[in-house]
């Protein structure tokens, strides 16, 4: 098969790393790629929303099979322009169709959804920006901290919590106002809830299912999670609190039920859906869905799964997911990600980075890096991630510790308690 990813994160280079093993695999591109998915595939400079030119390329090269990595293009309907094109309906896509994307594109929809299918989630009311009062005084009758969500895709700053009521309620004002451009138009305010956060990846053909292995992120960029939100700074899978009790209920009151509402109001799914999930006491409720794999989950999820990726993903575009059996690596999974010096906030670009050809212990999976003058050099915020396996955590991170310790560019910054609350 020849394939196509669209992304350019540690995502797809892991994505892109696991294809190119494939046996079904012919010909692999990654749109637009960074230098980590060029060592493994050809990267093409096309941009991920730019879908003529994304189809007029799949054309031209034979393309079998398209990844979608991140959520911008699903949301913007990619899935619906391939078949609404005869001549592209021949072409699979593994993600889902606009319709079933708005469970991300839009938090007032997915509240919609997990209320209409019985799904657990925080108590919630939407409010578009004619109903300031009533989301006020809304906001009065809640607990703190109080939960402020931009409806629509906000690159995963679109979430407030707040303590302090009168805070609130001017941030409120603020995000109708345009603090979020257009996707603070509309305001989801939920119950504030109290947990540890999880992420279970699904795989789905609409209809059947299998779950991908279980993962934890740690999205705040300091030890112990404090400070600022970040993409994610590292992974650990499996998730030791995951145990049977606690999968058989996600398994119950949201995976089973998630499938079913997809089915019921018959949304175009092949993809994988992706459960922001908190244990609450002994309880799962859904804090997001997303519609593709997490980053940095997919480097520590995508390495545990042992099956040939393509064989799986060809069976999902084909309807055929119940004859898959996901095979996952017994080791655990730890990645944790290297970052540029001042991200979240604002960071150079264009450090060299060197040493990369003494890691020995660990995969390296490449975020904001780019080839210049025959050098890796930094691109980005997060910069690449090293993915370890180990019988336990300890040994897991050891190495991709010692791998880091390989590595240099200027300004290099990464968590060292990846995995503390484990
Ligand atoms: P989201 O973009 O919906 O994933 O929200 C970003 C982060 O905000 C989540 O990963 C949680 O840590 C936190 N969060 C969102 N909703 C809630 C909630 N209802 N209760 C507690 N924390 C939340
Ligand atoms: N790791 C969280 C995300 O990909 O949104």
């Amino acid at each position: 098969m020849n394939v196509l990813i669209l992304g350019s994160g540690g995502r797809e280079h892991a994505l892109s790393w696991k294809v190119a093993q494939s046996k079904q695999c012919q010909r692999l591109f990654v749109a637009p790629g960074n230098a980590g998915t060029a060592e493994v595939a050809e990267n093409i400079a096309i941009k991920v929303d730019d879908f003529e030119q994304i189809a007029e390329f799949c054309l031209r090269e034979a393309i079998d099979i398209v990844i979608v990595g991140p959520e911008d293009p699903l949301v913007k309907g990619i899935v619906d322009y391939f078949k609404a094109h005869e001549k592209l309906r021949h072409i699979s896509l593994i993600g889902p169709g606009k319709e079933a994307a708005q469970l991300e594109g839009s938090k007032a929809f997915s509240k919609n959804f997990m209320e209409e299918f019985n799904i657990p989630t925080a108590a919630y009311r939407s409010f578009t920006a004619s109903q300031l009062k009533d989301a006020q005084q809304y906001l009065e009758n809640l607990q703190p901290p109080f939960v402020l969500k931009a409806d629509g895709l906000a690159a995963g700053k679109g979430v407030l919590i707040i303590n302090d009521l009168e805070e609130a309620k001017t941030e409120l004002e603020e995000m109708f106002s345009g603090k979020f451009g257009a996707a603070s138009h509309k305001v989801v305010i939920e119950e504030f809830l109290e947990g540890i956060e999880f992420s279970v990846f699904i795989l789905t053909d609409g209809q059947n299912y299998q779950w991908l292995p279980v993962a934890k992120d740690y999205k705040r960029i300091g030890e112990g999670d404090t400070g600022l939100n970040t993409g994610g700074m590292g992974a650990v899978s499996p998730v030791s609190f995951v145990d049977e009790e606690l999968r058989t209920k996600v398994e119950q009151r949201i995976v089973k039920p998630t499938i079913e509402g997809i089915m019921s109001r018959k949304m175009d799914y092949k993809g994988f859906i992706f459960l922001g999930l908190i244990k609450v006491k002994d309880d799962p409720f859904v804090i997001e869905y997303n519609v593709r794999m997490g980053d940095p989950e997919t480097e520590v999820v995508i390495p545990r799964i042992k099956n040939d990726l393509l064989t799986v993903l060809k069976a999902t575009a084909e309807g055929r997911l119940n004859e898959v059996v996901i095979e996952e690596d017994e080791r655990l999974a730890t990645t944790v990600m290297t970052v540029s010096g001042g991200y979240p906030g604002s960071y150079p670009k264009g450090k060299e980075i060197s040493g990369l050809e003494n890691v020995s212990e660990s995969l390296v999976f490449h975020a904001g890096t780019r080839i210049k003058d025959n050098h890796v050099v930094t691109s980005g915020g997060r910069v690449m991630a090293f993915t370890s396996f180990g019988n336990t955590k300890e040994e897991a991170l050891g190495k991709s510790y010692r791998s880091i310790a390989k590595v240099c560019f200027e300004g290099i910054t990464f968590r060292k308690d990846i995995g503390y609350d484990l």
